[in-house]
């Protein structure tokens, strides 16, 4: 990242106070494009951490974790703004999240991801079991 732009982009914990900024981000990634406003502030409700970057006032990177602090936590909707990938920045959110003090019990951070080459570097692994989902969606399809 150029230093310029290292120095300016800060990071906090806070929920993003303006849930629309969020909403920005999540129309940029496939699995998020059709969020709505009322559910993303619902969701913040219930989430267990968030990290933010923001340039300014501009919310530029998010990430969050569901977890129960000791055994298991699970990494979600990681998205830096296209305006601003390639510079670390999604980097540094992985990082602060992984280090954050609430989290150092963890035994184990899971993730599912378009991108394990973005993780690998972050010292995540393959794991060789099957993971399985089951999605409202296709079951409301199938009925
Ligand atoms: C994936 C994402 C969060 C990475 O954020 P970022 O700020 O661009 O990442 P960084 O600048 O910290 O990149 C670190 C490394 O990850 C890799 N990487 C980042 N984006 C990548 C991409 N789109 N494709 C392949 N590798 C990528 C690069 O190897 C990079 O290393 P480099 O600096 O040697 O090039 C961002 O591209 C993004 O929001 N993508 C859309 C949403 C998404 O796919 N999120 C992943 C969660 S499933």
């Amino acid at each position: 990242m150029p230093s310029s732009l290292k120095s300016v982009v800060t990071y906090s914990h806070q929920p993003p106070p303006d849930a629309s900024q969020l909403l920005h981000l999540f129309h940029q990634a496939p699995w998020a494009k059709h969020r709505s406003l009322e559910d993303a502030k619902e969701m913040l409700r219930y989430t267990d951490l968030t990290l933010c970057a923001w340039d300014a006032e501009r919310l530029i990177g998010f990430g969050r974790v569901l977890t129960d602090f000791i055994y298991r936590a699970t990494i979600w909707d990681v998205i830096v703004d296209k305006a601003y990938q390639r510079q670390g920045i999604g980097t540094e959110i992985v990082k602060r999240i992984l280090n954050h003090p609430r989290l150092s019990r963890v035994e184990l951070v899971w993730l599912c991801t378009r991108r394990p080459g973005f993780y690998e570097k972050l010292g995540f692994t393959s794991k060789e079991q099957t993971g399985m989902v089951w999605s409202r969606s296709k079951q409301a399809r199938s009925e």
